[in-house]
């Protein structure tokens, strides 16, 4: 099956019921989506999907054969960080950091729909990515960096 990652044209050799997380972390050696929970309950995985948001652990490959699919390795790169990276680390967000390449994945969709979120609205788009850690107060100062970050973008 032909997928087109992070801009580049992949291909895998998988059944068409394999999850898109195994899709990308067994086959094509991109483990930065996380694997929580399996079962669409922590956000873990998300990564973009033809310009949405998903839970990769629930997507079968042959739903997203063909499709677009950005992932945190395609986010920004360590030399040009997205301003939703750059703000994670001007604000120090993560803890362990398990839950944050879904955590930003999500945070990237919310800003490019909606600028500049409230708190109500920040929590509401994020309330399905789950932080072990609790560092949602964190995470919440990180998204509202990263929007006046690409306000004045
Ligand atoms: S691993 Fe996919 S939502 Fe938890
Ligand atoms: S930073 Fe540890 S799970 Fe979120």
């Amino acid at each position: 099956m032909d997928f087109t990652v992070n801009g580049e044209l992949r291909s895998a050799d998988v059944e068409d019921d394999m999850p898109l997380l195994w899709v990308l972390r067994d086959e094509l050696g991109l483990v930065g989506t996380k694997y929580g929970c399996g079962i669409a309950q922590c956000g873990a995985c998300t990564v973009h999907l033809d310009g949405m948001p998903v839970r990769a652990c629930q997507v079968r490959a042959v739903e997203a054969e063909g499709g677009e699919i950005l992932t945190i390795e395609g986010l920004g790169t360590p030399e040009y960080p997205h301003p939703v990276q750059q703000a994670w680390i001007d604000t120090q967000a993560a803890q362990c950091g398990y839950c944050q390449s879904g955590q930003i994945m999500q945070a990237a969709w919310l800003l490019e729909s909606n600028p500049d979120p409230t708190d109500d609205e920040i929590d509401a788009v994020m309330s399905g990515n789950l932080c072990r850690c609790g560092a949602y107060p964190r995470i919440r100062e990180a998204i509202h960096a990263a929007a006046a970050r690409l306000r004045e973008a």
